[in-house]
């Protein structure tokens, strides 16, 4: 009975590397960037948020697996559909005046992929220092606009 049990996972598994979502490991181009404050911005941009939200994510060998691959593919292509520094006045809605809050609020970058990319877990002065350079490259959103229709 046990065994059948482990036959039946083990077969699961195997079936569900077939399923063509998730292998879509796209590398667009990097068609324009923003006007990073300072190359550290820029760095710490790279190790906290660039997966999702950059042309230029690196696809980690668990990211080929599926169940991971279906739910890694979908962060990066929600994430950069919200906000993509590779596609910098270009893309339509790109959201980096809320970066600043998100990242503040811990929301940014999120808990499983920090978990899973430790150098993602920056430092208090990193911290700080990061918050600081996403005000300015990315602005604030204005709380006015956004009560606006009250
Ligand atoms: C594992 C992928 C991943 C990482 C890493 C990540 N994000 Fe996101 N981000 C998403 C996804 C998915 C969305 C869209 C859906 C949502 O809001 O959860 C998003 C949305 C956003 C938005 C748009 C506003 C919103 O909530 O819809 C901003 C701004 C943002 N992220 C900033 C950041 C910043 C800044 C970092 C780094 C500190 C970061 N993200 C790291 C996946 C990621």
């Amino acid at each position: 009975m046990k065994y059948k049990i482990l036959a039946a996972v083990v077969f699961v598994i195997i079936a569900i590397q077939f399923i063509p979502y998730g292998k879509n490991h796209s590398a667009p181009l990097v068609v324009s960037e923003p006007e990073w404050d300072s190359p550290r911005t820029k760095d710490l941009f790279t190790r906290a948020c660039a997966d999702c939200h950059s042309n230029e994510t690196k696809w980690p060998w668990y990211s080929s697996i599926a169940p991971v691959s279906w739910l890694v593919q979908y962060d990066v292509e929600e994430g950069r559909e919200h906000f993509n520094v590779s596609m910098w006045g270009v893309q339509k809605d790109n959201e980096g005046d809320e970066a600043k809050e998100k990242f503040e609020e811990g929301e940014m970058p999120p808990w499983f992929y920090v978990i899973l990319h430790p150098e993602a877990k920056l430092s208090e002065s990193e911290t700080k220092e990061f918050s600081k350079g996403l005000l300015a490259t990315f602005g604030e959103e204005d709380e006015e606009d956004e009560n606006e229709d009250d």
